[in-house]
């Protein structure tokens, strides 16, 4: 056996020799390394961009110092403290801390035992799940980040709701994936326009986000439009990131219906969490359930989401001991006190705001949102659904979500999850805000000739 014997050489001038045995063999210049200093952010913080922060900042107005200000912004159902999670849900917490189990690291999917429960709670006939077939995140939106990271390669497209929640954009944009928006039909209950939805599809095309019930129109879809749905991505060989953060979260004349339990081939990655349902935000726990009957995503993507799940380990362990009993004994009546809560406010709501004139509210079914229409031409000192929710605050201290946050401009967004009294109030001031600047059209004719 021969050794070789290497030497690589240098000189002054960068020119680089690599000697082999004494025989010699140049490799021309490498650039030499100045040092100095030029730190810069990377590409991907440059091209990391949250809309609704972006439009928010613009929005610094001062609220009315005479009006406490109200606020149905942000979609966070702890704010005032009148939708407290449950008793049992607090101790799962306490009793998880207390046995010392929790302080060490977990799986990077999660434990085992904790997977396993999430799977039987979710499991059913039309869409069996088990252990291996549930990934624990961080929150429901680290859930959709690895869902996508698995599905969708950088110059790929995704499919994605407008109106819709703004982290996908969020997400596949820092990952240089390129979003397709297709459109909801406020005249239908939002549901998709399918035709639309199909031309956008092409050969790029990575996967399909559906979100069921949704932020920010609280619809939930019928299971003749899932169906639909379904079909559109059966026919096109797409699969589906269904957002089901607010799956069960449904009004009592309504039925959740998760996708999967839909569908026969498409493959599914479902995202869900704690944070909404039991109403703990804070808490980050989340998850991806990969229903996949037909054996399409096979162990290419469980294996992929496990190797993303390894790049930073997942939920808390705590809320992960917790999660058994969480899951087990929280008492129906919670869910159903927290929705009919919701419900009522949001018919508190769709009623006062369908009373005024130049806004048309579309009736939620589920979730925690309602969107309401702004018929611009009747407001016509506002240029935009911006301008509008902007002098809401100056004037009635309210504020509301303009939804260009979520790509859809003249609506803006309503968080029911306020105390009764406040929406009330809110409502109230809206109205007055509306009925001080609505035009009818000889005002919005008298408007053109003064210009
Ligand atoms: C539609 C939707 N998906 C995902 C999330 C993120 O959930 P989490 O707080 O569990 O990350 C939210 C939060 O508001 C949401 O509205």
């Amino acid at each position: 056996l021969r050794m070789d014997s290497y030497l690589i050489q240098m000189n002054g001038n960068s020119d680089v020799h690599v000697h082999r045995n004494g025989n010699s063999l140049s490799l021309g210049k490498v650039k030499s390394r100045k040092p100095r200093w030029a730190v810069r952010a990377s590409e991907m913080s440059k091209k990391t961009f949250n809309p609704i922060r972006a439009i928010v900042d613009t929005m610094k107005v001062e609220p009315n110092p005479n009006k406490p200000m109200i606020s149905l912004s942000l979609g966070d159902p702890t704010v005032f403290g009148n939708l407290p999670t449950d008793d049992e849900v607090i101790q799962a917490v306490k009793e998880a801390l207390d046995s010392g189990n929790y302080n060490g690291y977990a799986p990077s999917v999660g434990y085992q035992s904790c997977r396993q429960v999430v799977a039987a709670y979710y499991s059913c006939p039309e869409a069996p799940l088990e252990a291996q077939d549930v990934i624990l995140t961080s929150g429901c939106s680290q859930a959709i980040e690895l869902a996508l990271a698995v599905l969708a390669n950088p110059g790929q497209n995704i499919l994605v709701p407008r109106p819709g929640f703004s982290l996908y954009k969020t997400l596949a944009l820092s990952m240089g994936i390129e979003v397709k928006f297709y459109n909801l039909l406020p005249e239908k209950s939002w549901e998709i326009d399918l035709k639309h939805l199909e031309s956008l599809v092409d050969a790029k095309t990575a996967c399909l986000i559906v979100n069921n019930p949704s932020n920010p129109c609280g619809s939930v879809f019928s299971k003749s439009h899932l169906q639909k749905i379904l079909a559109v991505a059966s026919r096109q060989c797409v699969p589906i990131l269904a957002d089901e953060i607010y799956g069960d979260m449904v009004f009592a004349e309504c039925k959740y219906e998760p996708i999967a339990t839909l569908s026969t081939n498409v493959p599914i990655l479902s995202c869900g969490g704690l944070a909404k349902r039991w109403l703990v935000p804070g808490w980050r726990m989340g998850w991806i359930l990969v229903n996949d009957r037909r054996d399409i995503f096979g162990n290419e993507i469980r294996d992929g989401l496990v190797s993303l799940s390894q790049r930073i380990l997942g939920p808390c362990t705590i809320v992960q001991g917790a999660l058994e009993h969480i899951i087990h004994r929280t008492p129906p009546e919670f869910y159903h006190n927290t929705l009919s809560f919701l419900k009522s406010n949001a018919d508190l709501c769709y009623v006062a705001l369908s009373a005024v004139s130049g806004l048309q509210p579309v009736r939620p079914s589920g979730a925690m949102y309602l969107m309401v229409g702004i018929e611009m031409e009747h407001f016509p000192k506002f240029e935009n659904d911006v301008e509008f929710t902007k002098q809401l605050i100056s004037e009635q201290s309210v504020f509301c979500l303009p939804a260009s946050c979520f790509e859809y401009p003249n609506f803006f967004r309503v968080v029911l999850t306020v105390p009764e009294e406040m929406m009330v109030e809110a409502c109230s001031r809206i109205q007055e805000f509306c009925e001080r600047h609505y035009q009818g059209n000889e005002g919005a004719q008298d408007l053109e000739c003064d210009k």
